[in-house]
């Protein structure tokens, strides 16, 4: 090449490039040869002391020295980079054939099992799935259920009371009141069920401070006739759904102040399938719902016409129909939280293929 500073440059280039090897030496590089003060940009400035007619053949060589230089540079670049990619890749390599640690999971509990299949019972005939608060106030507990203050039936539920006002609910069936109330304005038919949790202060073998039931309303306009017959269908269709086919009901008349008739339902005591055991003391039936005509005083009280409307309610308990369910001879094995007891209840349900 003509030019001496070119060549020099050039020939220098052919040197450095030999020692290069990795992506720092090859950035070293590039400041050295295209930096602010590199050796190809001082050639091209070098150009303006060129004579006129030298300054293109000049230009062109010195281009020829920077495309050398650049075809170098993207080349090495990539091999860097993908080695520096390859690497990184290899290093953080997961093995997916490694078994993973086992995440211990808890199982759903019997009682919360059967909330669900009547609620999935429930929903498939229509019904609504309420809820109403657990911290409830006697109004709604029992004064709109009329048991006004000082009622003697207020004795069967012996109370958490939190104020004068407040106390835990003892059944569910304040949630009755709660639903009418809020439709009072513009009445139109009901149809729910609440699960949900109750208390009473009461602690012995078959009885827990705290305990779970459901509570079911109906109420349509009367020339709809819902009736004790539907009550009974209702309540058979139940029954059978959530605990099992081979079972007989009873209906034996009760007293309830929001009900009129009102009825306690017994079924045929699982432990001795009916012939008397120490569980049904000797009667074999087991009380688990009560249930009956919604009383027209209720109705009133919450703001739907007992001349217009009408319908049933029923509250069974559901720590009973669970013990039902599953056998379980014991009220208290529900809530000992015993993991392996509650494990039980996956495979029980896997192998009656429902839910
Ligand atoms: N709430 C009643 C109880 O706890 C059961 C019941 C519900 C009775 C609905 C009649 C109608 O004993």
């Amino acid at each position: 090449m003509k030019y001496e500073s070119v060549n020099e440059v050039k020939k220098q280039l052919e040197e450095d490039i030999k020692n290069v090897s990795n992506i720092s030496e090859l950035n070293d590089l590039k400041v050295k040869y295209l930096g602010k003060k590199g050796l190809i940009t001082e050639l091209n400035q070098k150009i303006k002391d060129i004579p006129n007619e030298e300054k293109k053949e000049f230009g062109m060589c010195v281009n020829e020295v920077r495309n050398s230089f650049n075809e170098f540079y993207e080349e090495k670049k990539n091999k860097y980079e993908t080695e520096i990619l390859n690497k990184k890749l290899e290093s953080e390599a997961i093995d997916i054939s490694l078994p993973s640690t086992k995440v211990k999971r808890g199982s759903k509990h019997p009682v919360n099992r059967m909330i669900e299949r009547i609620e999935d019972l429930f929903v498939s005939m229509g019904y609504d799935v309420v809820e109403g608060p657990e911290l409830e106030t006697d109004e709604y507990c029992f004064e709109r259920l009329n048991l006004p203050k000082g009622h003697p039936a207020r004795d069967m539920q012996d109370s958490f009371y939190i104020t004068d006002e407040y106390l835990l609910r003892t059944q569910t069936s304040a949630v009755q009141a709660r639903t009418l109330i809020a439709n009072q304005d513009e009445p139109k038919p009901i149809r729910i069920i609440v699960p949900g949790k109750t208390y009473r202060k009461e602690d012995d073998a078959t009885h827990s401070h705290q305990f779970c039931q459901c509570e079911g309303l109906v109420v349509d306009r009367l020339e709809n006739h819902v009736s004790l017959a539907d009550l009974k269908g209702t309540l058979e269709v139940f029954v059978k759904e959530v605990i099992g086919d081979n079972l007989d009901l009873r209906f034996r008349p009760s007293y309830f102040p929001f009900t009129e008739p009102s009825y306690e339902v017994d079924v045929t005591c699982f432990k001795c399938g009916g012939k008397g055991c120490s569980l049904c003391k000797d009667t074999g039936w087991i009380e688990i719902l009560g249930a009956g005509i919604v009383h027209p005083n209720v109705l009133r009280m919450n703001g739907y016409d007992p001349e217009k409307w009408g319908g049933f309610a029923f509250g069974p308990g559901l720590e009973r129909l669970t013990m039902f369910r599953y056998g379980i001879p014991d009220m208290r094995y529900l809530y000992t939280n015993d993991i392996r007891f509650l494990e039980e209840f996956d495979r029980k349900d896997d192998s009656d293929g429902i839910k």
